[in-house]
């Protein structure tokens, strides 16, 4: 006995859309300008196309190598993005040949708007995938290592890795993967400038501190 119910709304809902055909802009006139909305929709659409293949559509990343951005603060995004580009010297700062090319096609007033959307997304809450170094993760995070002058991440990364805006950024609930290849990283060279915080505090972590902390940030959040 469903099929009267149907029929009786059919003209229900064909009312409610003639009621709104005035408020419709009669052909012929003119389009209005674009709408502000335009520009935040532009990019959600960029994402979609693509970055949500790695760092997915609301920045939680899809997979061990990539990082999510969920969260992350808008001004160090935007900084990253610039980083991946060769700078007048022809070296970039952080040195990826995937990132490279995504951001290679990308204008700064692009590049803003993606990091305006991932700073706006719920940060990841990530997992050990190594549950055994935690423990020894945990006592790098809270008190660096004293014997080879290494700081504690805490003062900087704060107590859930939520880092200070907009320098000190977000690394809780990070994939581990990724932070440890970007600890890796400031060790061998290829991330950071001379004289930078990272590049200065990671040669003094050994191959074995770098996977336990990694580990543990994960977890936080
Ligand atoms: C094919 C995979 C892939 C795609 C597509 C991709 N990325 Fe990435 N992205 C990566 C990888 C891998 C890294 C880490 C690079 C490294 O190790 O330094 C990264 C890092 C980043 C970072 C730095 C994050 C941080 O925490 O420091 C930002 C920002 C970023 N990507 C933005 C984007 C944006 C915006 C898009 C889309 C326009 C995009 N990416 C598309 C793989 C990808
Ligand atoms: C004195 C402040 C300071 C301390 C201590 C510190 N960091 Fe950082 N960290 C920074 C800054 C600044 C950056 C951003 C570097 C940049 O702009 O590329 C950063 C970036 C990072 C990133 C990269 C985030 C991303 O996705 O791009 C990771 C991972 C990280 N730190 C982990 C750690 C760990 C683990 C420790 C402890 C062993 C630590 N940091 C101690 C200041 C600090």
């Amino acid at each position: 006995m469903k099929l009267p119910v149907e029929r009786l709304r059919l003209p229900a809902c064909l009312s409610a859309l003639l009621a709104l055909m005035p408020a419709l802009p009669s052909l012929g006139q003119p389009a209005p300008a674009a709408p502000a909305a335009d520009a935040s929709l532009r990019a959600p659409q960029k994402v979609a196309q693509v970055c949500a293949a790695c760092h997915g559509n609301t920045g939680q990343s899809v997979q061990k190598a990539y990082p999510s951005l969920a969260g992350q603060n808008e001004d160090y995004l935007f900084k990253q993005m610039r980083q991946f580009q060769a700078s007048a010297s022809g070296v970039a700062l952080r040195q990826d040949a995937t990132m490279a090319a995504v951001v290679e096609g990308l204008g700064e007033t692009e590049m803003r708007e993606l990091a305006h959307y991932f700073s706006r997304q719920a940060p990841a809450r990530g997992q050990a995938d190594q549950p055994h170094l935690v423990e020894a993760g945990k006592a790098i995070y809270w008190k660096g290592n004293p014997s080879s002058r290494l700081p504690a991440c805490v003062s900087c990364h704060r107590p859930n890795g939520e880092g200070i805006a907009p320098d000190f950024p977000r690394i809780g609930g990070q994939q581990p993967e990724y932070v440890a290849r970007q600890l890796h990283a400031w060790k061998s060279g290829t991330r950071g400038g001379p004289g930078k915080l990272m590049s200065l505090l990671v040669p003094l972590m050994t191959d074995e501190e770098i996977a336990a902390v990694a580990q543990y940030v994960a977890q936080l959040h």
